[in-house]
């Protein structure tokens, strides 16, 4: 637990990475349907087996994604001290993202490794459709953002667990 904190704390975003994150986002935008395609496709060439993880229509699925990774882009924009203020639940990036974790370990069974499969299938995706714009320095913001987030995810997993020590990498 201590080293990974260390490591979360190591590889906190810079100012450059959400830069950089929100930047790209902006590329990505019009080409969503696209690029939420071959997100799907390539999770299921790298891993078959989650597929039937996949209970509801995968198109609104598609969408849904889409908006968590947009909400979670505009959600960088926020000032460090904007947790300060009262903010509705609904629009706190830590509570959303905690309860995201608990509904996919919970009622859609995600296992823990599938985690870093959907990591490479990101970044395969965001390389293919951003091309020359997905250089080392993005591709490391994306990565960190997408650590961050499965980690809360699984923060948010052990909310259920109780009992059962959270691993977090
Ligand atoms: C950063 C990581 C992830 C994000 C941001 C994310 C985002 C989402 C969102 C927004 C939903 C819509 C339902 C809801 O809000 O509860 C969802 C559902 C789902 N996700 Fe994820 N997810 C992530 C990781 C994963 C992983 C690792 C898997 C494993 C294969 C996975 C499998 C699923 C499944 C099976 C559903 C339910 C689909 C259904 O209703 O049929 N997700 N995810």
């Amino acid at each position: 637990m201590v080293a990974a904190a260390q490591k979360a704390q190591t590889e906190t975003l810079t100012e450059d990475d959400k830069e950089l994150i929100a930047s790209s986002w902006k590329l990505i935008v019009p080409i969503q349907d696209t690029v939420a395609d071959l997100f799907y496709r390539r999770l299921f060439e790298l891993a078959p087996q989650y597929r039937s993880l996949f209970k509801s229509d995968i198109e609104a699925q598609k969408r849904k994604l889409m908006a968590m990774l947009a909400f979670v882009v505009k959600s960088l924009a926020w000032s460090h001290t904007a947790w300060q203020q009262e903010v509705d639940s609904r629009e706190d990036l830590f509570l959303v993202v905690l309860a995201l974790g608990r509904r996919h370990r919970e009622l859609y069974k995600v296992p823990d490794e599938a985690y870093a499969t959907v990591r490479d299938a990101l970044m395969w995706t965001l390389d293919y459709g951003l091309g020359q714009a997905f250089t080392v320095e993005t591709r490391r913001a994306w990565e960190r953002i997408y650590d961050l987030v499965a980690m809360t995810m699984k923060l948010g997993q052990g909310a259920t667990d109780l009992g059962t020590p959270v691993k977090v990498d």
